[in-house]
C-alpha cells in the first residue's frame, strides 16, 4: 500500500508531496508540530497534543488553519488512508509562503502537513537493559516550551548519541542540571524513591507523555517531585528514564560512562513501563478503530 499525504487541503501520494519553496517553514523555521502515537488504530492522548498545539500556534501568532472538528477529520483520514494501527501521526503547521522577508507576511495562510507511518514494537530489550543516553550542551533558545519546527540543536545533539550508539542526548543547562533529551523529558528516581522532574517551564516542553506519566506515578502512590537535577545527582540516581510520545517510558542504564545503578532498568521505571503500554492500549481498546477514528 502506498503512502499519502496531507497538504494544503488535498490527500496526495506521498513521494509527490510538495510545498512551495518559500514556505516560512522551509525558510525561517517558522511553524510548529506535533506527534501523536496511534495504538490500534486509536489516537493516545488527542486532546492534550491538539491542546498543545493550539498554544504553540498562539504564542507565534500563526493563525489555526481550521477548527479543530476539522483538524480532527483530516487527522483521522490520514491515518486511515495510510492504514496505520500502530504509528505516529505528524502533523506540521508554518506560518505560510510569502516572498522572503523576516517580518510576518501581510497576509499569511497557515500551512498543513500530515503524515502518517506505521511503528515497529521496540526491541525487547528495551524493557530489561534499558538505553545510553550522552549529555551535550543545552545550546537551545529560551522557548522551549513551543514546538516549533527549529530543532537544528536537537538534531545535533540526537545525531552525537547516534554516533557513539547512545538513544538519547539529554541537554545540560549552564548549571549542570539536565533539562531535557534531545526529544524526550527527563526522569530520575532518587536514592529515597522520589521521582523528580523538572517543572514544565519555558525550558523544556511539557510532555504529554510525562503528564500521562504523573498521572500513573500519583495512582501508584509515588512521591513525586518537580525540579531541576544536576547531571551528577542523576548519574548517581536510583534509576533514570526517559518519556515521550515514540519512547514511551524508556529505562536509561547508563549516562555518558557512567552505569546507573546495576546497568539494568529499576522496578519503577519497569512498572511505568508497563502501566503506560496499557494506557497506550487502552486508546485503541476502548473502541474499535474504525469508530473512534470518526468520533475523534
Ligand atoms: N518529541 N521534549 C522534546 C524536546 C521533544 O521533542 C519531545 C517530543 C518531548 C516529549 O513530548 P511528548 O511526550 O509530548 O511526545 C520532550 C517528539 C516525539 C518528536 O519530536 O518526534
Amino acid at each position: 500500500m502506498s503512502r499519502v499525504a496531507y497538504v494544503n487541503g488535498r490527500y496526495v501520494p506521498h513521494r509527490q508531496a510538495r510545498v512551495h519553496i518559500e514556505d516560512r517553514g522551509y525558510q525561517f523555521a517558522d511553524g510548529v508540530y506535533e506527534v501523536i502515537a496511534v495504538s490500534g488504530g486509536a489516537l493516545v492522548d488527542p486532546g492534550p497534543h491538539l491542546d498543545r498545539l493550539e498554544r504553540s500556534l498562539r504564542e507565534l501568532r500563526i493563525a489555526m488553519p481550521m477548527t479543530r472538528a476539522a483538524l480532527s477529520c483530516v487527522i483521522g483520514e490520514t491515518i486511515r488512508r495510510n492504514d496505520v494501527v500502530d504509528g505516529i501521526i505528524y502533523i506540521q503547521m508554518t506560518r505560510g509562503a510569502a516572498p522572503r522577508d523576516h517580518a510576518f507576511p501581510a497576509r499569511a495562510e497557515t500551512q498543513v502537513v500530515m503524515t502518517s507511518r506505521r511503528s515497529k514494537p521496540h526491541p525487547r530489550a528495551y524493557d530489561e537493559d534499558g538505553v545510553k543516553a550522552i549529555t551535550v550542551p543545552d545550546i537551545r533558545w529560551a522557548r522551549c516550551d513551543i514546538k516549533s519546527i527549529s530543532l537544528l540543536p536537537n538534531v545535533l545533539a540526537k545525531q552525537s548519541a547516534r554516533e557513539v550508539g547512545a538513544y538519547e542526548a539529554m541537554f545540560v543547562a549552564a548549571d549542570g542540571t539536565v533539562t531535557e533529551g534531545s526529544s524526550t523529558n527527563a526522569w530520575i528516581v532518587t536514592a529515597a524513591g522520589e521521582l523528580v522532574t523538572r517543572a514544565p517551564t519555558s525550558e523544556i516542553l511539557s510532555g504529554i507523555t510525562r503528564s500521562a506519566v504523573m498521572d500513573i506515578a500519583a495512582e501508584e502512590g509515588l512521591r513525586l517531585v518537580e525540579r531541576p537535577f544536576s547531571v551528577t545527582e542523576a548519574k548517581a540516581a536510583r534509576e533514570v528514564f526517559i518519556t515521550s510520545t515514540t519512547a514511551f517510558v524508556m529505562p536509561v542504564t547508563q549516562i555518558d560512562e557512567a552505569v546507573i545503578a546495576n546497568g539494568k532498568s529499576g522496578s519503577i521505571s519497569r512498572k511505568l513501563r508497563a502501566r503506560y503500554a496499557a494506557h497506550m492500549a487502552a486508546a485503541g481498546a476502548s473502541v474499535d478503530g474504525a469508530s473512534q477514528r470518526r468520533t475523534l
